[in-house]
C-alpha cells in the first residue's frame, strides 16, 4: 500500500470482477491508480468481458478463473500475491432461483466468504469491502437506515444477512480488520462508452434489463407486475442507482477503510429517491426514442411496494453522492444494449 498525492494506492483483489458491478468497479480502480487482480468463476459472466476491460483501462488485468469455494485455490492465490484489500462481489444473486435451490445459495455464498476471509486472515489482508444488499432490510425498505434491524424474505436475502453477521463477528474477534458492508439498492445503467454493461443469462429477472431487451427487440412487451400497490401510479417503486455511482461508492469506501478506526462500517448506497415501474419505462422510451409496449399482470410473489435508501450516512462519512439521474441510467443502458443486442460475445 503506498500513499500518494492522490490518496492511498492499494493492490486490490476483486472477486466477481467480470460481473456487472465488479467490471465497472475494476475500471474505476485502475483509473484511480490501484493495482487490480480479478478472480471470477465465470458462472454468470463471460471471459470476453476481460478484453473490454483491457480496451477501457489500457491494461491487461490479471484474472484467475476459479470458484472461491475452492479453499486450496483461494489459499494459493493469497500465497502468491500480496493483496492489501479485497472487494467481494462474487456470489449467486437471483431471488427466485434461491427459493428453488436454497442449498446452492447457502453453500456458494457463505462458502466463498468463509474461504476468502480465512485466506485474508492467514495472509494479513485487513481491508474488505463486501457487496451486501437492501434485501437485508426485509420488508422494511422505505427510507431504510443502516441501524434498522436486518431480516430477509428469501434464501438469497438470508445469505446476505448471514454473510454480514459472519463479517461482523470476524472483525470483533480481530479488531485490526476493516470491513465495509455496502448495502446496494437497485443498480442499473452502464459505462458511458457502451462497451460494458449488464448481461443477464436467460430471461432477465430485473426491470431495467428486461425493458432494455424489449427496446432492442428481443422481448415483446414489459410485464408490469401489479398496478394496485399503494404508490402514486400503483406500480412498485425502487431506488435505482447508476452503476457508475455505485462503483464510485466502492472506491470511497476503500479509501475510508484506510483511515477509520471502526472495524466494521455499514453504508447504504442509493439515491434516496424512488422511481416507479411506469416512470422507468417512460424514461427508457425517451432514451431509445419510441414508446415501449407493456401489459399489466399480477403482482410478483415476494415484491414490496416501495424501497429506497436513506443514503445520508454514506454522504456524510464518505463524501459520496449518487449523482446520475434516471435519464442518465436509461441513456447509458440503451447505449450498451443497442451496441451489444445479445450481450457479450461468447469468444
Ligand atoms: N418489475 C416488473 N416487471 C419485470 C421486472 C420487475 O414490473 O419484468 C418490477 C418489480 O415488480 C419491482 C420493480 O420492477 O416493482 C423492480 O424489480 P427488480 O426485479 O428489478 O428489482 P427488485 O427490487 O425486486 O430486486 C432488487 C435486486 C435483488 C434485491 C432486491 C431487494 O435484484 O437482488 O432488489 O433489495 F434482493
Amino acid at each position: 500500500m503506498t500513499g500518494t498525492a492522490y490518496g492511498v494506492r492499494m493492490r486490490v483483489l476483486v472477486t466477481g470482477g467480470a460481473g456487472y458491478i465488479g467490471s465497472h468497479t475494476v475500471v474505476q480502480l485502475v483509473a484511480a491508480g490501484h493495482g487490480v487482480v480479478v478472480v471470477d468463476s465465470f458462472a454468470n459472466s463471460k471471459p470476453t468481458v476481460m478484453a473490454r476491460l483491457a480496451a477501457l483501462t489500457g491494461m491487461d488485468i490479471p484474472v484467475h478463473a476459479f470458484d472461491l469455494t475452492d479453499i486450496d485455490k483461494t489459499e494459493r492465490l493469497f500465497a502468491e500475491e500480496p493483496f492489501d484489500a479485497v472487494i467481494h462481489f462474487a456470489g449467486l444473486k437471483a431471488v427466485g432461483e434461491s427459493v428453488e435451490k436454497p442449498l446452492e445459495y447457502y453453500e456458494n455464498n457463505l462458502g466463498s466468504t468463509f474461504s476468502l476471509v480465512r485466506a485474508m486472515r492467514r495472509h494479513g489482508v485487513r481491508f474488505l469491502v463486501f457487496s451486501s444488499s437492501a434485501t437485508v432490510y426485509g420488508d422494511a425498505q422505505e427510507a431504510a437506515t443502516e441501524d434498522q434491524a436486518t431480516s430477509a424474505t428469501n434464501p438469497y436475502g438470508w445469505t446476505k444477512v448471514m454473510q454480514e453477521q459472519v463479517l461482523r463477528d470476524v472483525a470483533r474477534a480481530d479488531p485490526t480488520m476493516r470491513v465495509a458492508l455496502l448495502r446496494y439498492f437497485n443498480p442499473v445503467g452502464a459505462h458511458p462508452s457502451g462497451t460494458i454493461g449488464e448481461d443477464p443469462q436467460g430471461i432477465p429477472n430485473n426491470l431495467v434489463p428486461f425493458i432494455a431487451q424489449v427496446a432492442v427487440g428481443r422481448r415483446e412487451a414489459l410485464q408490469v407486475f401489479g398496478d394496485d400497490y399503494p404508490t402514486p401510479d400503483g406500480t412498485g417503486r425502487r431506488d435505482y442507482i447508476h452503476v457508475e455511482d455505485l462503483a464510485a461508492g466502492h472506491l470511497a469506501a476503500l479509501t475510508r477503510l484506510a483511515s477509520t478506526d471502526a472495524p466494521v462500517s455499514t453504508w447504504n448506497l442509493g439515491t434516496g429517491r424512488p422511481t416507479s415501474v411506469l416512470q422507468m419505462l417512460h424514461a427508457f422510451s425517451r432514451a431509445c426514442g419510441r414508446e415501449l409496449p407493456y401489459v399489466v399482470t399480477a403482482r410478483r410473489a415476494g415484491d414490496i411496494a416501495t424501497s429506497y435508501a436513506d443514503p445520508s450516512r454514506a454522504n456524510a462519512e464518505l463524501g459520496w453522492y449518487a449523482e446520475r439521474t434516471v435519464d442518465d441510467m436509461c441513456a447509458d443502458t440503451w447505449r450498451w444494449q443497442s451496441a451489444n443486442p445479445t450481450g457479450y460475445p461468447d469468444a
